[in-house]
């Protein structure tokens, strides 16, 4: 069976840092709406010259342009023996859309206090080269700015300032949240406690997806 998987979730859920450990575990690929963002960014493209003022406000990017960009994605091989969607969709419209090009197994909810959420986001520290995400108290690399992984530069996220995180959880609630709804009337949501460690939310996704 394919796991074509959505990861949806408040900011700092911990969405990104679970989909390595999936991707790793079942071998498909993941796209990150936020990481093709912010590589648009650093390498000053069109796109990323469109989209930065957008994202370091925590605002969302209009539709057309992200459904767009995950369409291409889809136009590529290597997408039919499953996926993981990370943040994306974020809109009902992005949903529709999705619906159009490809048929969601599972939209996995990431259930998490905003406390929580303040925590990760306050200290997290991403790799400028190979995206890993650190935490400064959580995770943090050996040397202070240094990816262990790549020796890439370690930084903070424009967005993660905490007027950009306030409003990112704001449009969240206001955008995003109600897909769960959308979800849970197509029989597809999993809701998955996203407190405590990494390993133990493996555990907890794996034993959603019965796998
Ligand atoms: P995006 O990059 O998708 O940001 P997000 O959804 O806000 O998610 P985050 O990356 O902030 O958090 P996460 O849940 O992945 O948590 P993480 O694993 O890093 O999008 C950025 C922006 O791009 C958006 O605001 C928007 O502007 C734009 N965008 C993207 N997609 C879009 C779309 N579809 N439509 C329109 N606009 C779009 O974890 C956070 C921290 O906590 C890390 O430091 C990590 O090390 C730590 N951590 C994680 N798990 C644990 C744990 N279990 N225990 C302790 N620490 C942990």
């Amino acid at each position: 069976m394919a796991f074509n998987l959505i990861f949806l979730g408040p900011p700092g859920a911990g969405k990104g840092t679970l989909a390595l450990r999936v991707k790793d575990m079942l071998h498909i690929p993941h796209i990150s709406t936020g990481n093709i963002f912010r590589e648009a960014i650093t390498a000053k493209t069109p796109l990323g010259l469109k989209v930065k003022s957008i994202i370091d406000a925590g605002k969302l990017v209009d539709d057309d342009t992200t459904v767009a960009l995950v369409k291409e994605y889809f136009a590529q091989s290597g997408m039919q023996a499953g996926y993981i969607l990370d943040g994306f969709p974020r809109t009902i419209a992005q949903a529709d859309a999705l619906a159009l090009f490809s048929t969601v197994t599972h939209a996995v909810n990431f259930d998490i206090e905003d406390t929580v959420v303040l925590e990760r986001l306050g200290g997290r520290r991403v790799c400028r080269s190979c995206g890993f995400n650190w935490h400064a108290s959580f995770n943090p690399p050996k040397q202070a700015n240094v990816c262990d992984k790549c020796g890439g530069e370690v930084y903070t996220r424009d967005d993660d300032k905490p007027e950009a995180v306030q409003k990112r959880l704001l449009v969240y609630r206001e955008q995003t949240a109600p897909l769960t709804a959308y979800y849970r009337a197509k029989g597809l949501l999993v809701d998955i406690d996203a407190n405590g460690n990494v390993e133990t939310i493996l555990t907890h996704f794996k034993k959603a997806l019965n796998l």
